[in-house]
């Protein structure tokens, strides 16, 4: 008699990594309408930005998008990178965790091989759909549709044509059908996406028409190509066991553990494998590294990090920011703020091996902040290897630096209702994401840190500045009081003088000494009472706390 156990057992099944994201599609982004759409051109730009980076070519991208029917639009991406080559067509932007870029350790966008799938899977699963694509690489033109085989975690392609080109169009073309998504101009949009993808990319130019038909260009404001991202190995200090085991696992070429360690980390040399084996007798470094076990990996991991142990620290000039100069030209033609103040740093490392650097900016005034129904409200744009990130605010490392910072000692005493915009963009060759969807950083206690000093730094620049624009206040509001009694007083002047001196004239001279006082009005030190000048010192007090 088959018992109640053993039916729960007859449905063991397993199922493939697309089956699984099909199921938790919100996991890759696809949840909400407006943050669906915005999911699908993600995916779609940061790919493009990617390749043309690495091609060594500046980006020109485009995005179409087509209303079709209520809550079911076509988009359409095309790029002038590289393009992909016939063969790896398919796995590319049809099979899920397959990309060149997972294994690498270098600084690029995309790093799981999900982005360009999962779009593929959302079009077929919301509108029954496979993608087309064109790829022009190397003198061809490849054009087709593509679906999931989503049991197998295969690409179906289908109505393959292949044409040869003189090779002066080179790129990648991937458009598609997409339902249960909202075009609008929110805050999480697409059209909000590309403003920041702009802002922080300012090599690259990008287009978007919108459902309306109405084409945005953000055309490019730098014509140097930023440098290609480098591939470093990565420090030993920066794994756990489970990377060591999936390093393993891939080696192809190394016969030994020991030669295994030297060709995959950075500062491994061959008397630090030497030590490693001293500390780990009963691991045997001779052996092949895709016979080392869970128990082995831990093992050397644990010597890796134990304090006998000295490391030289981990390479970081593989890291290349955005720049001071090139944020301050993007800050300047997309918000053109009254002040901005953009900190540059020095690299530095997480969880013992992994570089990065924080870029942080701030921009008050003029465009800067959000637009509120009384007044303005803080903007914090968070950015990850130049990618914008939109969503999952709140547990984003970034986002809790900035509220972190004490503010009111800046001269800004309610920041979430100040006319302000924070930027901060993390580059790093592994920037460690709180989920596959990639919208926020997980709080690292060096990355939050980090943030946090970079943003403070800005902030400094923003207090000398806000300082100035109070004391310039101070001086227009003394001014216009005095001016007021200008007329009058010349008048009663000119009577005491028995009519000796014209009124007009002392008017006149009493005006120019006022001007002369008021025009160098920041140099100058001020004394006098009144309330702006008490509002100065509290200021100062707070400041100075
Ligand atoms: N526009 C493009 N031009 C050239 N190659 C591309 C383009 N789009 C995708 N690819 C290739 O396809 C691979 C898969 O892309 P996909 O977006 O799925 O993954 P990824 O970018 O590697 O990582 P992530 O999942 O984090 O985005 C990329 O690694 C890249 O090799
Ligand atoms: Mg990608």
């Amino acid at each position: 008699m088959a018992s109640e156990t053993d039916k729960i057992f007859s449905e063991f099944k397993e199922h493939s990594v697309a089956e699984f994201f099909k199921k938790n599609r919100q996991m890759l982004g696809f949840s909400g309408k407006v943050r669906s759409l915005t999911t699908i051109v993600h995916e779609y730009v940061t790919n493009s930005l990617d390749a043309c980076e690495e091609a060594g070519m500046l980006p020109d991208i485009t995005v179409e998008i087509k209303e079709l029917d209520k809550e079911k639009y076509w988009v359409r991406c095309s790029d002038n990178g590289p393009g992909i080559p016939q063969k790896h067509l398919g796995k590319a932007l049809g099979m899920m965790l397959a990309g060149t870029k997972f294994h690498r350790y270098v600084q690029q966008r995309g790093q799981q091989g999900i982005g360009a799938s999962g779009n593929t899977m959302f079009s077929q699963v919301t509108t029954g759909k496979p993608v087309k694509f064109e790829s022009y690489y190397d003198k061809k033109k490849v054009a087709g549709e593509l679906a999931v085989d989503f049991k197998q975690n295969r690409p179906v392609i289908t109505n393959e044509t292949v044409e040869e080109t003189d090779g002066s169009r080179h790129g990648l073309v991937v458009e598609g059908e997409f339902a249960e998504v909202k075009y609008d101009r929110s805050s999480f949009s697409v059209f909000e996406y590309i403003k920041r993808t702009a802002l922080v990319n300012p090599h690259a130019m990008i287009a978007l028409v919108e459902p309306t038909g109405e084409r945005l260009t953000f055309p490019r404001s730098i014509e140097t190509i930023p440098p290609r991202p480098r591939q470093i190995r990565p420090h030993p200090l920066g794994i756990g066991t489970n990377d060591l085991m999936e390093f393993a696992r891939a080696e192809r070429e190394s016969r030994k553990t020991s030669s295994f360690l030297q060709a995959t980390f950075s500062r491994m040399s061959a008397a630090k494998t030497d030590e490693l084996a001293q500390m780990c007798p009963e691991v045997d470094f001779e052996k092949s590294p895709k016979n080392l076990t869970w128990d082995d990996c831990e093992k050397i991991t644990k010597a890796i990090h134990s304090d006998q142990v000295k490391w030289i620290a981990p390479e970081t000039d593989a890291i290349v920011p955005i720049g001071q100069p090139q944020i301050e030209k993007s800050l300047q033609s997309i918000l053109a703020p009254q002040f901005m103040a953009v900190t540059e740093r020095k690299p530095k490392i997480y969880r013992g091996g992994v570089p990065f650097v924080v870029e942080a900016a701030l921009a008050w005034g003029g465009n800067a902040g959000k637009k509120a129904v009384s007044g303005y409200n803080s903007d914090i744009m968070r950015f990850a290897n130049r990618a914008p990130l939109l969503f999952d605010a709140g547990g984003c490392a970034i986002t809790e630096a900035v509220k972190s910072v004490e503010w009111k000692r800046y001269g800004i005493k309610d920041f979430e209702n100040e006319q302000i915009t924070v930027l901060v963009n993390m580059s790093s060759v592994h920037v460690p994401y709180t989920g596959a969807g990639k919208q926020a950083i997980a709080t690292e206690d060096e990355i939050m840190d980090e943030v946090k000093n970079a943003v403070m730094e800005a902030a400094r620049d923003l207090q000398r500045y806000l300082h100035g624009v109070t004391r310039d206040r101070v001086r227009v509001e003394r001014k216009k009081a005095i001016m007021r009694y200008v007329t009058q007083l010349a008048a009663d002047l000119a009577e005491l003088s028995g009519g000796k001196i014209k009124a007009e004239e002392l008017e006149k001279k009493l005006l120019h000494l006022i001007e002369n006082k008021y025009s160098n009005a920041i140099e100058e030190d001020d004394s006098g009472d009144g309330n702006i000048e008490e509002e100065i010192s509290s200021q100062e007090e707070e400041v100075n706390e």
